[in-house]
């Protein structure tokens, strides 16, 4: 198969991760006589520099015109004085919605090798971790009105939150079928005590429930959701949430399976182009040092190949390279355990190193 694959480095250590996830692909096209055409795009804070943009126009339109979208990280410090309309991260988000990516899939799932590196006690692991968030991606309070008014001497802030029958229908049924598909329970997180979105929230899923009898369907604090996840991962099969609690509680559900260096995502919408990045920042404080762990932007590849690509084998082989290495005890910084005594059984890898790992145990 051809494919055309939008590249997006972006900034911070998006680059060196990005190049150990194009490796990996490359050496995929050739065990599998496939060919990958890359198309390198520019977005984020390196976009600003060049074209005084974080996303111009004719990038999004390289990517609408990809088979799929593959990104590293965008922003950092050096951005931050920018206006809000034009920083690193809005063109993430004019990206995102540019793409109508409104389902964003994010596995929480422990790795048997990483168990240790959980902050969680062990009894709490043990029960298991693997769960998917699934976020709304392109409403809620991220795409609303933003704006700060001088009142009376005084600056008032104010971001709104809005969101219709019909964007919480479409995100529901894709938690519904990705429940259907797993262990058939969907967890509906919302905060209908307080907002008004949530309510509707909670009254969308509680009709589409109707329709998809074999899921149990039930509804969950956010704030509860929070606790929960630390206090009993296990009870998790999968989460349907809106776009910044599935932001909040994205970041939450990676820490406890031990490095949110590890965690892959897709976003995809009404086409099989999808967008594909860690879900990690461009950790500015470690860029071009060659210590950044590259597994979540490779996992992100490999669902890249099994989603929008229909490569079910490809994805495999890759998922199962990433195993293999673990098991012999490679890991990059984030990944080794604090305690000294258990970190000498571990070889401590940078970025480079760890791509090529992957590579040779690609079957
Ligand atoms: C994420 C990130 C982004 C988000 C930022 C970079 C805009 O935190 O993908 O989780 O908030 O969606
Ligand atoms: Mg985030």
């Amino acid at each position: 198969m051809q494919k055309n694959i939008a590249v997006i480095r972006g900034d911070g250590i998006g680059p060196e991760i990005v190049e150990q996830a194009l490796k990996v692909l490359n050496k995929v096209a050739d065990a599998y006589s496939h060919t990958f055409h890359y198309d390198d795009v520019d977005m984020g804070g390196c976009a600003i520099d060049k074209w005084g943009d974080p996303l111009p126009e004719e990038m999004l339109k390289r990517c609408l015109a990809s088979d799929s979208v593959l990104m590293g990280s965008v922003g950092g410090p050096k951005w931050d004085g920018v206006p809000g309309h034009m920083r690193p991260e809005k063109g993430l988000l004019r990206l995102r919605a540019g793409m109508g990516v409104y389902s964003n899939n994010r596995p929480a799932k422990i790795w048997p090798q990483l168990a240790g590196a959980s902050p969680l006690n062990p009894s709490i692991v043990e029960k298991g971790i693997d769960f998917i968030i699934v976020r709304e991606l392109i409403g809620g309070v991220y795409f609303g009105k933003h704006e700060t008014e001088d009142k009376d001497g005084q600056l008032v802030a104010t971001d709104t939150m809005s969101y219709s029958e019909a964007e919480i229908e479409r995100i529901g049924r894709i938690g519904f079928e990705t429940a259907q598909k797993r262990g058939k329970k969907l967890c509906s997180v919302e905060k209908s005590n307080v907002l008004d979105c949530s309510r509707l929230w909670k009254k969308v899923m509680h009709r589409l429930a109707d329709e998809y009898p074999d899921v149990e369907l039930s509804d969950m604090l956010v704030d509860n959701c929070a606790m929960q996840i630390v206090k009993n991962p296990a009870q998790f099969d999968v989460i349907v949430t809106e776009n910044m609690f599935g932001d909040i509680l994205s970041d939450e559900a990676s820490m406890i399976t031990g490095s949110i260096g590890m965690i892959p995502s897709s976003s995809l919408g009404a086409t099989t182009c999808g967008l594909y990045e860690p879900i990690h920042g461009s950790a500015p404080d470690i860029a071009g040092m060659d210590v950044a762990n590259p597994i979540g932007t490779i996992l992100s590849a490999a669902m890249m190949l099994r989603f929008s690509f229909d490569m079910a084998r490809e994805a495999d082989a890759i998922e199962a390279a990433v195993s293999a290495v673990l098991d012999a005890g490679y890991r990059t910084s984030d990944i080794m355990p604090a305690d000294p005594a258990q970190a000498a059984k571990y070889q401590k890898v940078g970025c480079s190193r760890m791509g090529e790992l992957i590579i040779q145990n690609l079957a």
